[in-house]
């Protein structure tokens, strides 16, 4: 945990509350729990680093109330979601303290949230299962009159995922989905949640100001500009327990498909493209015993990406962008917006895909635009302009 300076942090509530029910309590439920403590109710992002909407409507970041968490890990379950953020194998950064906020963290069902390869390779950032016993989620949610369930389980939990999705709508809440496992970009899922009634977002998080922004932002450019893209990669390095999952080439397949295709039909739908896609890598670093995962970078990642082109006279041009960010953080100052877009669609009686929102704060929404439409259609639906 690094020092933090919490002079800009406000303390504060506002009692019409979001009420939020997040599923996995590691680094980036921690991010989301200190962000959501230290902004407060503050509504004015003057002098305040870090946000994109102070307000969402009428919510403030502070609206939004951790209710219940779920998780499987022996050194989080039960304890109150203030205390499980801090615990191990967790390493995201301190920035903010958190007060007790009454919030258990319950038992969850496992299914396929623990890969086994995690202990093998570095025991001391695997997960350990609890020995309690599940409890009736859905039965939670409804017990605590949930609003919106975020869904943070690791790449590759599609049983785990479904299983959540299910119990949302069982419990009738809306579903914020931040991992690359596809229920709000697949039209079955939209289908079962628009005949609930209920809004589904999601789905794998395009964080603030991430790997697949910058990618994005540099294929933009080589687009707009006439300079035809002959390869491109975006290789990422972590030390946390996302990365140390992500090395299960199997539970890694959808985040693949995820980041490829948010770069992928950037170039397919672009006036300048339209060309046979050129190879395009997004992902944990490729080679031998690598695979992303540094021990001891903890949640500082490193993403490298490069481009290669060629411009006006067949000349080749060359990007080479390093971004470094803590990954946590990066995630949270989107997921505090796309939760106050959930709940705003519950509030509107929006059932099914949200796609002004989902296109912006997601890398896989079952719409892909571009972002400079994306971020046009999000501030429409925010005002009300748009219903979805
Ligand atoms: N950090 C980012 O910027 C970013 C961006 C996009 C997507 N994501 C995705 O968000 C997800 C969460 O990331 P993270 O860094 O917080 O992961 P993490 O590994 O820190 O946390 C996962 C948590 O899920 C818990 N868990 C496992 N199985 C469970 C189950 N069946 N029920 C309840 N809890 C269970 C684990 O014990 C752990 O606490 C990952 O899928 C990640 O790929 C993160």
């Amino acid at each position: 945990m690094t020092n933090y300076n919490k002079s800009w942090c406000a303390q504060g509530s506002e009692s019409n509350g979001i009420r939020l029910a997040i599923v996995g309590i590691g680094n980036c439920a921690s991010s989301l729990v200190q962000g959501i403590t230290c902004y407060g109710n503050m509504n004015d992002a003057g002098g305040v680093p870090g946000i994109i909407h102070p307000l969402v409507g009428s919510y403030s970041i502070g609206s939004i109330k951790p209710i219940v968490g779920f998780d499987i890990d022996e050194r989080k379950v039960g304890k109150d979601i203030s205390e499980a953020i801090f615990k191990k194998p967790n390493v995201t950064t301190k920035f903010s303290d958190v007060p007790n906020l009454d919030a258990r963290v319950f038992m969850g069902p496992i299914l396929d949230g623990l890969p086994k390869h995690m202990a093998l390779i570095d025991p001391e950032m695997s997960f350990v299962a609890s020995k309690e016993r599940p409890v009736d989620v859905a039965k939670v949610l409804r017990d605590y009159s949930i609003d919106v369930v975020v869904n943070y389980l690791p790449v590759g939990s599609k049983k785990a995922t479904e299983f959540y999705a299910n119990a949302a709508i069982d419990a009738r809440c809306a579903f914020v989905n931040c991992i690359p496992i596809f229920i709000a970009s697949d039209e079955k899922w939209i289908q079962t949640f628009e005949e609930a009634g209920l809004p589904v977002l999601g789905d794998d998080v395009k964080s603030q100001l991430g790997a697949t922004w910058t990618h994005r932002v540099l294929i933009q450019a080589f687009l707009d500009r006439g300079v035809r893209i002959l390869d491109t990669k975006q290789e990422n390095y972590a030390g946390n327990t996302d990365f140390l999952n992500m090395m299960d080439p199997e539970r890694i397949k959808t985040k693949l498909a995820s980041k490829k295709s948010s770069i992928e039909h950037l170039i397919e739908d672009h006036k300048n493209g339209g060309y046979e896609i050129p190879p395009v890598y997004a992902g944990p670093a490729q080679g031998e015993n690598n695979h992303g995962y540094v021990p001891g970078r903890n949640d500082r990642k490193m993403a490298r990406i490069t481009i290669n082109g060629v411009s006006f006279g067949n000349q080749p041009i060359n990007i080479k962008a390093e971004l470094e960010v803590e990954d946590s953080p990066n995630s949270a100052g989107i997921v505090v917006d796309a939760i106050r877009c959930a709940k705003l669609s519950l509030n509107r009686g929006v059932k099914g895909a949200v796609p002004s929102a989902s296109s912006f704060f997601f890398k896989h929404p079952y719409e892909k635009i571009p972002d400079s439409e994306a971020i046009i259609r999000l501030e429409s639906f925010i005002r009300g302009d748009i219903r979805r």
